[in-house]
């Protein structure tokens, strides 16, 4: 298990916690900073991770507000992951990832469309250089992953579904974890099966997508990224510790 790998299963372990809250303010949030650093200190104790996106990146920039809002995640006692989805030629890729390790990032998402060679290999190999960690799409969340993640793709000879091969090529590529959308709880428990719990599930699209807390848990997620259901909600921390709460007390099956 890769050092980022085992540090979620520490954290997750010691906070009680299977949720990563995606810090995705909306572009009209006043004061982003501010409310950004406001929020992480609210709900930090429900949390084992904080997911960030281009919500945050884009408006703040990466090595001033962002970085910030990492330092802060840190001082809270939690690992930051970047949903970059990196998915261009490796040295462009490279360069992402050496600027988002450089801004503090534990772990970074890819897609693997873009295959090893010339693609995300110069990128694993600064991951484990570092022990930062990398999160590997599997299957998306929303209705038009269908259209590629489900589609079969030729692997060794055979066609099989592309988030089984997916899956397969994160297990050996060594990754940290394998992103399957809560909005397909079978394919969460096809996927557990595939990687025989040497790599972790992270699931995005409980709640605002329509998957189900517990559904997701059942079948083998061991963690369960939330934005929208926990910013929008009229008590964030409420929300956040109900699905805490929640998502700990199924019992995988
Ligand atoms: P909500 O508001 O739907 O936010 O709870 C979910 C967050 O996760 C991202 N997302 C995904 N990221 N694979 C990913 O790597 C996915 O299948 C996926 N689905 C949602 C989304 O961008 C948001 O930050």
């Amino acid at each position: 298990m890769g050092k980022f790998a085992e540090r979620m299963v520490e954290t997750a372990g010691r906070k009680k916690s299977r949720i990563i809250l995606a810090l995705d303010l909306p572009p009209s949030t006043p004061n982003l900073l501010g409310e950004g650093l406001n929020l992480l200190s609210r709900v930090s104790r429900s949390l084992c991770a904080v997911k960030f996106n281009r919500h945050l990146l884009l408006p703040l920039g990466l090595m001033e507000g962002v970085k910030r809002l990492v330092d802060h995640a840190h001082s809270l006692g939690l690992p930051a992951i970047m949903d970059c989805k990196l998915n261009d030629i490796g040295s462009t890729n490279l360069a992402m990832a050496e600027w988002f390790f450089k801004a503090g990032f534990d772990a970074l998402t890819v897609s693997p469309y873009v295959g090893w060679k010339g693609g995300l290999e110069p990128v694993f190999h600064l991951a484990k250089k570092l022990g930062r960690g990398l999160l590997v799409l599997a299957y998306m969340s929303h209705e038009g992953a269908r259209q590629t993640f489900g589609k079969p793709l030729l692997s060794g000879g055979r066609l099989k579904p592309a988030y089984q091969v997916f899956a397969s090529w994160a297990s050996r590529w060594g990754a940290d974890g394998v992103i399957v959308g809560a909005t397909r709880p079978a394919k969460i428990a096809e996927v557990k099966r595939i990687l025989k719990g040497r790599v972790a599930i992270y699931s995005p699209g409980v709640g605002f997508q329509g998957g189900s807390v517990e559904e997701a848990v059942r079948k083998g997620a061991d963690y369960l990224i939330v934005g929208r259901s926990i910013l929008q909600a009229e008590d964030p921390l409420e929300a956040a510790e109900s699905l805490r709460v929640r998502a700990w007390r199924v019992k995988p099956t």
